[in-house]
């Protein structure tokens, strides 16, 4: 009886699904959320949000380029998305000359707008549940492979109502136990219209990245164009802007805490149903492993970026990048410990097990799960950190092993594809190459690689070491590893002139050539220890894991019926919602739910690269003069602030809207303390963070003087 009733309280406890969590379907919001959005204030209905047969909000929300998401805040599709979306278009135009990365960008008038080729925005015209078709003839008793062929075959075989400038696509959910089918309509023709300077839309750079509290403006503005009938077109300049089934109107008003907000976007992966073993193998392992190796390359470029400004310019890019995910994994490691992630795994790991004991069917079929996974998972353990070392050393630590990479394939393509095929590769790689040395010292890299190889060579496992770095004790290890990065850099592939000489020859010249480098002979033995001695069990237990997950997807939704399920995020299209409000990040701090632009002077360091602000920027603010954006309470000019909407990455520069459908902010980061959300969200510190849209606009109009863009917009005051 006292097992029933505890039973009893934890299923009641468990189907209480909390507001914050999850990244719901757009089409089940009706069935799933609507009634509980309604509670928490939104005066939407679902239909609103997603429908088929009329203008809803989803018409306004792009996939931006595949990576970001972007809102369309205009009838003349006007796309909204963030400045470090926008970052590489914006890059792409910049010159020496002309920075507009630095400067800033505004277009005065539509002929100004910058094409950008290879940029696309996506909209998601249709969703529908198609995992009747997908599964038809699937059955337990098949293998996986058996399994992925008849589920591709199905895929094939749908057969699907559009016309023809859409496409569609079939994403597995849930581990692959349901699947949605996507029309699509994808727009290539996608100009840049403004981009604020760095000094704003990347304010506090990395110092500030995922913490709160923020100031940065991280914004940048493109325009859609179509061909004169609406639909998508390459690129012409007898395109117009493109007219949108919906804008989002922008409210003036702002939040406060308690009000209810939606970020709709394109969140790219979360692992929320990991079992217990999973999440102790990313805190014990997985983070650990990966952060060790950052932070040691990191304090490399950070010593020398710190010396000199024109290497601080040259890698900030890189730096940014390596940084962003090592600062996330210690806020991961950290908000899953603050959280008991594990405790919480295990109590409801007890609970499943004990609700399959009580059926004998249920026990026949789900028996062995929890067993196995402790089983593959620790069978991994030993492959799963050997394969970060290797990625983390070779792929994204030493930079040298990327030219190396890439002077590889290229005499794999002489190989296969012969002499044309090689000398067009060659051609492509040197321009890029050109690009890639620009930002690159090899005095850094050298130091990166030896620091690297120290720590590879010290943590891993002697039978995963390559042979060519096995020595066997510590002072041996040292010299060893001088002489080898001494090998490795002897050859000069790592300037641009080494590199120039080899693609100067013909494919034959350049296969001897590259031949003969010590660092290629020994990239080669780095790839064949990882084929030989690491992927092979690597991919046989994530394999073994991928098909258990799916099976363990399914055992809990059927054993615990009380609760309501989200999918996990898969870059397809997700709303999730929560309120305005701050948090407690640890004993006796609050943290107040909005920053104004007061704290952006409060950090002003004049000449640093990250808290240095504009001369006009600080004269507006000291002129006070916010015009109709400012806060209508405080008079304040609010910047960025926080929500309980539970995003991930991916739903970069996806809108925060208001609980009429009104556009309030712009969705960028998270806080440190709560990254762990991805793997386990808790209410209590799990925060997304927006900009505040009236900085946007104050920006755009007051400092950009594009003032002129506002008119296209609708603007409304919902609160008065
Ligand atoms: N943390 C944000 C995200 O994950 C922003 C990253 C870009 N900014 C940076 N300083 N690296 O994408
Ligand atoms: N900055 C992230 C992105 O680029 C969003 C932050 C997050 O991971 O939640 O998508």
């Amino acid at each position: 009886m006292k097992k029933l009733i505890l039973s009893l309280i934890l299923a009641l406890s468990l189907s209480f699904s909390f507001a914050g969590e999850g990244m719901w379907l757009p089409l089940l919001l009706k069935a799933l959320n609507e009634a509980e959005m309604q509670s928490m204030g939104m005066r939407m209905t679902a239909e609103d949000i997603y429908s088929v047969n009329q203008g809803s909000l989803k018409d306004a929300i792009v996939h931006f380029g595949g990576f970001c998401t972007g809102e369309i805040i205009s009838r003349s599709g006007l796309v909204l998305t963030n400045h470090h979306c926008g970052y590489g278009a914006v890059q792409s135009h910049s010159t020496i000359e002309n920075n507009l990365l630095k400067n800033g960008f505004w277009a005065m008038n539509k002929g100004e707008e910058l094409p950008n080729p290879g940029l696309f925005v996506k909209f998601i015209v249709r969703i529908e549940d198609v995992t009747e078709e997908v599964l038809a003839g699937v059955n337990e008793d098949m293998t996986s492979r058996e399994r992925q062929s008849a589920v591709d075959k199905n895929i094939n075989g749908l057969e699907v109502e559009k016309v023809d400038y859409q496409d569609y696509m079939v994403r597995p959910f849930f581990n692959g136990n349901q699947y949605f089918l996507f029309v699509t309509e994808t727009y290539s023709d996608v100009r840049l219209v403004g981009a604020p300077p760095e000094s704003i839309g990347k304010f506090g750079a990395d110092t500030d990245n995922w913490e709160w509290p923020r100031h940065t403006g991280d914004f940048s503005l493109f325009r859609i164009y179509a061909s004169p009938d609406n639909t998508p077109a390459e690129y012409s300049a007898d395109n117009v802007p493109y007219t949108p089934k919906h804008s989002l109107p922008i409210s003036l008003d702002g939040v406060e805490t308690g009000d209810f907000t939606l970020v709709f976007g394109f969140p790219g992966r979360t692992n929320q149903y990991l079992p217990s073993p999973a999440v102790k193998q990313i805190m014990d392992v997985v983070d650990p492993a990966r952060i060790n190796i950052r932070s040691k390359s990191l304090k490399v470029m950070d010593k020398y970026m710190r010396a000199d400004e024109a290497t601080r310019l040259k890698y900030a890019g890189r730096f940014a990048s390596v940084a962003n995910g090592w600062k996330k994994w210690i806020g991961e490691t950290q908000g899953l410990e603050q959280t008991d992630a594990l405790g919480k795994k295990n109590e409801l790991e007890t609970e499943f097990t004990s609700r399959i004991l009580a059926s004998d069917e249920l026990q026949s079929m789900y028996g062995n799960l929890l067993p196995s996974f402790e089983e593959l998972y620790a069978n991994n353990t030993p492959y799963i950190k050997a394969r970060i070392y290797y990625d983390e050393t070779f792929n994204r630590g030493i930079q040298l092993f990327r030219i190396v990479r890439n002077l590889d394939r290229l005499k794999s393509t002489y190989v296969n594809n012969g002499e044309e095929a090689y000398a067009n590769l060659a051609e492509r790689y040197l321009s890029f190459f050109e690009d890639y040395f620009e930002d690159y010292e090899t005095i850094i890299d050298r130091e990166v690689c030896e620091v690297l190889l120290n720590h590879f060579y010290s943590n891993l496992d002697k039978k995963f070491l390559p042979e060519s770095i096995i020595k066997e004790d510590a002072f041996m290890r040292d010299l060893r590893v001088k002489e080898l990065t001494h090998q490795l850099f002897q050859d000069e592939v790592a300037t641009i002139e080494g590199v120039r000489a080899l693609l100067a020859l013909d494919g034959k010249g350049f296969g001897e050539a590259i031949d003969k480098l010590y660092a290629i002979a020994f990239y080669r033995g780095v790839q064949d220890k990882l084929k030989s001695d690491i992927s092979p069990s690597y991919d046989a237990n994530t394999e073994g894991i991928r098909e258990l997950q799916r099976i363990y997807m399914k055992a809990l939704m059927e054993v615990f019926p009380e609760r309501t399920f989200w999918p996990d995020a898969n870059s397809t299209l997700r709303v999730t919602y929560g309120y305005a409000e701050g948090y407690e990040p640890r004993d006796a701090v609050t943290y107040q739910p909005v920053s104004f632009l007061d704290g952006v002077m409060q950090k002003y360091k004049p000449g640093d690269y990250e808290f240095d602000v504009h001369p006009k920027l600080i004269e507006l603010y000291e002129q006070g003069d916010f015009g109709q954006y400012a806060d209508r309470v405080t008079g304040k000019m609010p910047v960025c602030f926080l929500g309980s909407n539970h995003t991930s990455g991916g739903n970069s520069g996806s809108p925060a809207i208001d609980a009429d459908g009104n556009l309030v902010g712009l969705n960028f980061d998270r806080v440190w303390e709560g990254t762990m959300s991805d793997i386990h969200y808790d209410r209590s510190i799990c925060r997304n963070i927006m900009v505040d849209i009236r900085y946007v606009l104050f920006v755009l109009d007051k400092f950009g003087g594009a003032g002129y863009l506002v008119e296209e917009m609708e603007l409304v005051h919902p609160k008065s």
